[in-house]
């Protein structure tokens, strides 16, 4: 090798080449390959499914490769479990954040390396001091280190793994979609500190399904596509086409189908809807949606959204109003009934509320529709896996089996499935609270065209999304919430981002 040429080769901080990993009936990554330089973010891109989740566990110790090296600050590295790859200074903060939920947040921050006196006690203020210390760093101090994790929202959770990683004083650090569920300060928050990581040389390893976040953010962009790479370009010379046609190996010409659905009469009457409990309560809501309507939920993170779809399925308790279907008054007090009366929600949380890990794909495709299956002896088997198969077919979701567990699915291929649970129950209101999150680009356009043609057999959608050009590219009207009120409602044909924006800050 010539001397420039091991120049070239040194400036990669990070080498990850010909990485194989295969699991049962699937080649997850087929010589997959990344190089990362000190002091640059490097987005790494592809569908559903590419591997990209894959690729970044095999470094970081999660997963055994099959095949390929990994060459770290010039070294060969192996990593058995994330301590090793942390100890090494490499962190993840993962697409679905894993932490110890009942334990505190400088529990979490230290577990497995907690500072000690005389080696028999945790040393409790020096933890403390020591968390305070990592989070002054990072501008987040308004969290306090004894709170219980699970008190947390995401976008703090997230920020816990990032001080952790910070206290490893890590050189590499990936971020596995980490502004899914972020406002945007939340992510502002986000990308200033991702540049200073970066500034003081830290290598970071973007993972997102948000081209415009990718285009902001990076220096390069890798691309896979199938478990192999695709093209590693400086992120200056692509555009959005570009990665688009990379990405799914063909031109995408629309971001949304044609809208064809026409809204008829009104079905759903919010009246005066206000829920009980806690500091997200909504109050005092009222708004119609017609038959065949995609009626959208456009607000801040936080604004009441969620809260707001929770409480007319009856997860959340309602304090006062009343939810009218056709003009019948509904009596949703839990999400059984709710079911019943026809009524379905996919929830903003796969993780906790959404998915059943250990369960198969049928199992978590037919679980809220079972009633639709029973015969005389126990369940109809034909009849959900032939329901079943048209889930997988209809979202092209990427599994091997139906017999396949479904955590086991890549992040977005496991939304698909829940999506598709509750399009099994035959919904008359269809309440969906981002249903796109996580999705890549081609899969977005499939979903959408599936929410339309819900609408174009009579069903009446609500849909939440932060994405405001997904609700101006498929809704008829959009509402909104501001403060856990509803701000007001305008018309596809007048809404824009502004009037939107305007209304979400209503009642700030
Ligand atoms: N533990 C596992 N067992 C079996 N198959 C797996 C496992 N982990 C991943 N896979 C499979 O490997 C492939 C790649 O999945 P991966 O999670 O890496 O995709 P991804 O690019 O991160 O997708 P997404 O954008 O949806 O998060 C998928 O087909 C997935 O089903
Ligand atoms: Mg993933």
């Amino acid at each position: 090798m010539s001397e420039k040429e091991t120049k070239t080769e040194n400036e990669y901080l990070l080498q990850m080449i010909d990485i194989c990993k295969s699991f049962p009936g699937v080649k997850a990554l087929d010589h997959a390959q990344l190089k990362v330089r000190p002091g640059s973010v490097h987005s790494l891109m592809g569908e559903n499914g590419a591997g990209k989740s894959t690729l970044m566990k095999c470094l970081f110790g999660l997963y055994n490769r099959d095949s390929g090296d990994v060459i770290f600050n010039g070294r060969s590295v192996t990593y058995h479990s994330t301590k090793e790859a942390l100890e090494d200074g490499i962190a993840m903060v993962q697409q679905e954040l894993n932490q110890a939920m009942k334990m505190s947040v400088m529990d979490n921050l230290w577990l497995g390396r907690y500072p000690m006196i005389g080696g028999f006690a945790i040393d409790s203020s020096k933890m403390y001091a020591d968390t305070i210390n990592v989070f002054r760093s990072l501008g987040i101090d308004y969290i306090d280190p004894k709170q219980i994790i699970s008190t947390l929202s995401v976008a703090d959770r997230q920020m816990i793994e990032i001080a952790k990683a910070v206290s490893y004083n890590a050189k590499i650090v990936v971020f596995d979609e980490p502004t899914s569920s972020l406002s945007d300060e939340e992510i502002e928050r986000l990308f200033k500190i991702i540049n200073g990581l970066k500034a003081k040389g830290c290598g970071i390893i973007y993972i997102s399904h948000k081209m415009d976040e990718i285009l902001r953010i990076s220096d390069e962009v890798t691309i896979m596509r199938d478990g192999k790479w695709v093209s590693t370009d400086k992120a200056s010379d692509l555009t959005m086409d570009a990665i688009i046609t990379k990405m799914v190996g063909r031109a995408l010409t629309n971001r949304f189908p044609p809208k064809t659905n026409k809204p008829g009469e009104v079905s759903l009457e919010i009246k005066h809807l206000t829920s009980k409990y806690g500091n997200n309560a909504i109050h005092d809501v009222s708004f119609s949606v017609r038959k065949g309507e995609i009626f959208g939920l456009a607000g801040l993170v936080g604004s009441g959204r969620s809260e707001l779809l929770e409480t007319i399925f009856g997860v959340r308790t309602k304090a006062d109003g009343h939810v009218f279907l056709d003009g019948i008054l509904m009596h949703n007090d839990n999400s059984m009934k709710a079911i019943k009366n026809g009524f379905a929600l996919l929830t903003e949380e796969r993780r906790i509320t959404g998915i059943f890990g250990s369960m198969d794909i049928k199992e978590n495709a037919t679980i809220a529709s079972l009633d639709n299956y029973k015969g005389l002896i126990g369940l109809d088997d034909t009849a959900m896996v032939h329901d079943t198969n048209w889930v997988i077919d209809s979202m092209h979701v990427k599994t091997p089996s139906q017999k396949t567990k479904i955590r086991s699915l890549s992040g977005g291929n496991q939304q698909k499935v829940i999506l598709g649970r509750w399009m099994l129950t035959k919904p008359e209101v269809l309440l969906l609270d981002e249903p796109t999150r996580g999705i890549d680009v081609g899969a977005k356009y499939e979903i959408y065209q599936l929410i339309i043609d819900m609408a174009n057999q009579g069903k009446t959608i609500i849909m939440c999304s932060s994405e405001m050009p997904e609700l101006l590219g498929i809704c008829d009207r959009i509402g909104v919430m501001s403060g856990h009120r509803f701000a007001g409602v305008v018309n596809r044909e007048e809404a824009t981002q502004e009037k939107l924006m305007s209304l979400s800050l209503k009642y700030m």
